[in-house]
Parts: C-alpha cells; sequence; structure tokens
C-alpha cells in the first residue's frame, strides 16, 4: 500500500504565493507524483480560532475549495474534503486533550504569535489548536505531511502525542514526517524578515491578483542599494527572496537565476519576476473564476470526499473507543 499523505489550510481569506510555494504547488505535485495516497482538507474548524464573521464563513470554505481545484488537485486522484463535515476531527481532537500537558502548548510559537496579534479573543480553541491538528492527522494514518516551515513544531507535537498514546493504550498511531518544498518560508516583499503573512496584505502576492496588481507590488518590494544582482540571503535577504520564487517558478537554482540577470539592474528582475508571476497564475486565475461561477459542482466534489474521509476517519476512531476502553 502506498503512504498516507495529509494536510490542510485555513480558509481565512485569499491564498498568497507563501502559501502556495511552501504549500498547495507541493500538494499537486505530491498528487501527481502517484506516490501517496492524498487527502487535502478545508480546516475550517481550525478557523474558527481567529476573529470571523459568520456570514463569510462558508463563502470563504467554498473559494478555498475552488483554489485547490484550480491549482490542479482533482478528487479522482485525491480525497478532498472539509474538516468539519467529518465529525471525527473533533472526537479525536478531545481525546488527545486528555493526554497533551499544558506545557507543550503553552511553548507553541503559533500560539504566542496569534495571541499577540489578537488580545481581545486569546480563546482555549486557538490555545488547544495544535491538537486538533494532530487528530487531522493521526484519523488517517498519514507518514507524510506537506506544510511550511511555521507547521513544523505543531507536528512534532503530533508526534510527541502518537508516542503518547501508544503507550498508554497501544500501538494505534503512525508518527509523521512534515515535508517540506525549497522554499518553505516565502518573505514578506514589504518586511524581508518577516514570512509573507495575511496579516499584512501589502507584502504579499495573492494567487487573484492581477497582472498589474502583481506587477505594482514586486516593483515596490524591499530591496538593498547595491549594484549588482547576487543570491546572498544573509547579507541581502530582499533580493534573494525574490530570486528564490523567480526560482521556485522556473525550477533554476537561485544562484543561476542570480546568474541569468548578472550585469541587469533590480527594475529589470523585477519587470520580469512580475511578468513571470502574472504568466503563471493565468490560468489559476481563469479555472478559479469559472469554478465560483457555479459553485455547485465545487460544493458536490467536497460532500462526496468528506464522506470518503468520514468512512476512514470513523474506522479510526472506532479503535479509539475500544482501546481507550470507551467502547467494548
Ligand atoms: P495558513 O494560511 O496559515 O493555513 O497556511 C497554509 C500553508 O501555507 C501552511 O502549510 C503554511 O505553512 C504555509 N505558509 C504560510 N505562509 C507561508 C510563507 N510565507 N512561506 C511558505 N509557506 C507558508
Ligand atoms: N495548521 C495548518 C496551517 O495553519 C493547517 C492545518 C490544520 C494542517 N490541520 C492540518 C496542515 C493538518 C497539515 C495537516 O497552515
Amino acid at each position: 500500500m502506498k503512504p498516507v499523505l495529509v494536510s490542510g489550510v485555513q480558509p481565512t481569506g485569499k491564498l498568497h504565493i507563501g502559501n502556495y510555494l511552501g504549500a498547495l504547488k507541493n500538494f499537486t505535485d505530491l498528487q501527481d507524483s502517484g506516490d501517496y495516497r492524498c487527502h487535502f482538507f478545508i480546516a475550517d474548524l481550525h478557523s474558527m480560532t481567529e476573529p470571523f464573521d459568520p456570514k463569510e464563513k462558508r463563502r470563504q470554505v467554498i473559494e478555498l475549495c475552488a483554489d485547490y481545484l484550480a491549482a490542479g488537485l482533482d478528487p479522482s486522484q485525491s480525497v478532498l474534503f472539509v474538516q468539519s463535515e467529518v465529525p471525527a476531527h473533533s472526537e479525536l481532537a478531545w481525546i488527545l486533550n486528555t493526554i497533551t500537558p499544558m506545557g507543550e502548548l503553552q511553548r507553541m510559537t503559533q500560539f504566542k504569535d496569534k495571541s499577540l496579534r489578537q488580545e481581545e479573543n486569546i480563546n482555549a480553541g486557538l490555545f488547544a489548536y495544535p491538537v486538533l491538528m494532530a487528530a487531522d492527522i493521526l484519523l488517517y494514518g498519514a507518514r507524510t505531511v506537506p506544510v511550511g516551515d511555521d507547521q513544523l513544531q505543531h507536528l512534532e507535537l503530533t508526534r510527541t502525542l502518537a508516542r503518547k498514546f501508544n503507550a498508554k493504550f497501544g500501538k494505534t498511531f503512525i508518527e509523521p514526517k512534515g515535508l517540506l518544498t525549497k522554499t518553505p518560508r516565502v518573505m514578506s516583499l514589504k518586511d524581508p524578515s518577516k514570512k509573507m503573512s495575511k496579516s499584512q496584505p501589502e507584502g504579499c502576492i495573492f494567487l487573484d491578483d492581477e497582472p498589474d496588481a502583481i506587477k505594482a507590488k514586486v516593483s515596490r518590494a524591499v530591496t538593498d542599494s547595491e549594484a549588482t544582482i547576487a543570491y546572498d540571503p544573509e547579507r541581502r535577504p530582499g533580493l534573494a527572496n525574490l530570486l528564490e520564487i523567480y526560482s521556485a517558478l522556473t525550477h533554476l537554482e537561485p544562484n543561476a537565476v542570480a546568474a541569468e540577470f548578472a550585469g541587469e539592474n533590480y527594475a529589470e528582475l523585477k519587470r520580469k519576476l512580475a511578468a513571470l508571476v502574472a504568466e503563471h497564475f493565468a490560468e489559476f486565475r481563469a479555472k478559479k473564476r469559472k469554478l465560483l461561477a457555479s459553485p455547485a459542482s465545487t460544493e458536490r466534489i467536497f460532500a462526496e470526499g468528506s464522506k470518503a474521509a468520514a468512512k476512514t476517519a470513523g474506522a479510526t476512531m472506532a479503535e479509539v473507543k475500544k482501546r481507550t476502553g470507551l467502547s467494548g
């Protein structure tokens, strides 16, 4: 049997090129490799830990479903589903909560960052977020979890919980490993010391951005005042970030991209990069527009995927209930 692969993204707004190069592009490449039994889901329960408008939530879910399909995820090759439509995620998360030390959760960088960002709403869900994430992964017996590097700490906790559960109740879960892309951390165009994040939209290139917007954002990207183009992430992080994005979209190494632009100025690099990004996502934009114009088929695809996921996850829950003594 091929190894199982699981990953998800939260429906909290538009995807940016960091989400794409750190995660979504890898999802489609891994799916197309044929080497895994892939499961990709919409982490809508996770997204409730941040402030949201209930009138918007379903639309955000459907938009992310359309993002998945437009990027090339294919229901004939991968199980595509919505987290909240598979009750086992919440059930297993509760059981895992009971073996999770508070101290482990207190160390989580994402919890600390988000607590600073949303001081008015430091809810218990935000705190227990990584436990739900562990449930997402363990339910399917995943060995491989493609994510950006900000999620590795959560995966470490997933492994800890799998080990703890197995030690206490008998071998049930597989310890998963993270899988990073070559660009696990795309930096903000506005501030290359910070990762690209939708909490700072000025520094993001969104996958839906039209060519003019892409051009404007790339041309304003913060670089440095040196005259030559060279790949030096330590000393010249802004320029290195642009070369890495270029590299990820062309499969040339960043040094080779720098060599290609030797003797050119920043304006030329930015012009070519903007054109490359605009062209790369042209098909994505068109497909997504079409999917959102008649969302019924997208909804049907994810409803079917959710049924299939619920079957697998339900079988794991039955075993968990036996092992923990909840069922006979
Ligand atoms: P999120 O929007 O936080 O649910 O992130 C979705 C996926 O994108 C996760 O796998 C993140 O690790 C990844 N990701 C988010 N921001 C970046 C970034 N700036 N660079 C690379 N990957 C990212
Ligand atoms: N926490 C992930 C993020 O913010 C999303 C996510 C939730 C996830 N559950 C997961 C990713 C399980 C991989 C596997 O990006």
